[in-house]
């Protein structure tokens, strides 16, 4: 049989490394899973009633229009409810929309050291990827309107940004739009919009209102611990969401994934619970890691980035390795293009205690080879 008789994928699919998740650690006795930046007080107990109660009705397909959620998520956040899509999970989303909007010959443009599915959507749609080199190891907006070429057709800008947890201000973001040709796609993916607490930051609907070419990308993720159900959003022009809802699944969010998300949006003290849980724990974290020596690119999100020296016994690789051995999974950044740095998910109380514990021992009965 000639190779050329088997089906072969679209070129660019065979450059996709698979995206490896967040890891546990396996026979360790206890684990702690900080890896994933999932919430770390889970869902609120009324999205789990909820999931319970939607059980029964699993025998009819969900409300195609999900007219529910997107009626709760515009009356929370003041937004036009026919400018929302729901997704399975933000990644749908932001997969559909580079699907839609980038093509062969096009290119997708971003930051450099972010999301790493930006990559992968661009390349499973036949599109060029470009990256723009950071500044502090966040966007750099200058840099990014420079690598703009007629055959650009979406910008993706995470803001905050995972995993260096740098942010954009809201007149950046402005000022990279304006930059953009009209024609241009400009993804804001907000995935960690609730955890950040500066004056100068906008998730990206008002930018979103005032103009016909850009989307913002939102998630249960992060701050309704519902990851696993698989729920997101974007909000965006009707145009925009027109063709997004064309070539979506139908039935694309389940009914409890609906229902459990309206009742976790209503849930607004659980809501502030785990931000002021997030915000308390990774100011300790960050200080307790600058005191160390190490550098914070950033803490915007659920999770604090530390970058590592290049010194042996003090390298990320050898403190993964240590926190491996007690159980504890971070995640190594090598993925992200930051081969030394750490992101540390934010876990409950007692896991965090551990954390520290183990950072005291890994820093101080240690010794570094140097
Ligand atoms: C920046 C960013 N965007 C999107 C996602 C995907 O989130 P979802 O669970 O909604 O697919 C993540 C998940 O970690 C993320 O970090």
């Amino acid at each position: 049989m000639s190779s050329s008789s088997r089906p072969l994928p679209r070129p660019g699919i065979d450059q996709i490394k698979a995206y490896v998740p967040g890891q546990t650690v396996e026979g360790q006795g206890r684990s702690i899973k900080l890896s994933a930046n999932e919430s770390a007080l889970g869902p609120s107990p009324k999205a789990i009633a909820a999931y319970h109660d939607a059980a029964s009705r699993m025998d009819r397909y969900p409300d195609a229009d999900a007219f529910g959620i997107r009626s709760a998520i515009a009356k929370r956040y003041g937004l036009n409810a026919a400018r929302i899509l729901m997704g399975i999970g933000s990644d749908e989303l932001l997969s559909a929309l580079v699907r839609a909007y980038a093509g062969a010959g096009d290119e997708v443009l971003y930051p450099t050291a972010t999301f790493p599915m930006y990559r992968i959507y661009t390349l499973a749609t036949g599109a060029q990827n470009v990256q723009a080199a950071d500044l502090n190891y966040g966007a750099d907006i200058e840099a990014l309107l420079a690598k703009v070429t007629p055959r650009t057709k979406v910008v993706i800008i995470a803001n905050p940004n995972n995993p260096t947890g740098t942010y954009t201000t809201k007149q950046d973001l402005e000022r990279l739009r304006a930059g953009l040709r009209e024609d241009i796609l400009l993804i804001i993916d907000a995935a960690y919009a609730e955890y950040v607490e500066h004056k100068d930051y906008d998730s990206g609907a008002a930018l979103v209102d005032a103009t016909n070419n850009t989307v913002m990308t939102r998630t249960f993720s992060k701050i309704h611990g519902m990851a696993g159900m698989r729920l997101g959003w974007c909000y965006a022009y009707e145009d925009i969401i027109g063709v997004v809802g064309r070539i979506r699944s139908p039935f694309n969010v389940s009914t409890p994934a609906q229902a459990a998300g309206i009742a976790a949006l209503a849930d607004l003290e659980f809501q502030q619970r785990v931000i002021d849980h997030t915000r308390r724990w990774r100011q300790i974290l960050a200080q307790r890691l600058k005191g160390y020596g190490l550098s914070i690119t950033g803490s915007e999100g659920n999770f604090v980035n530390a970058g590592f020296p290049d010194a042996p016994g003090r390298k990320a690789s050898d403190l993964d390795g240590f926190l491996r051995a007690r159980g504890i999974s971070v995640r190594p950044m090598a993925m992200f293009g930051l081969p030394q740095h750490l992101r540390i998910t934010i876990g409950k109380d007692d896991e965090m205690q551990t954390l520290m514990e183990a950072l005291d021992a890994f820093y101080t009965q240690t010794p570094s080879a140097a």
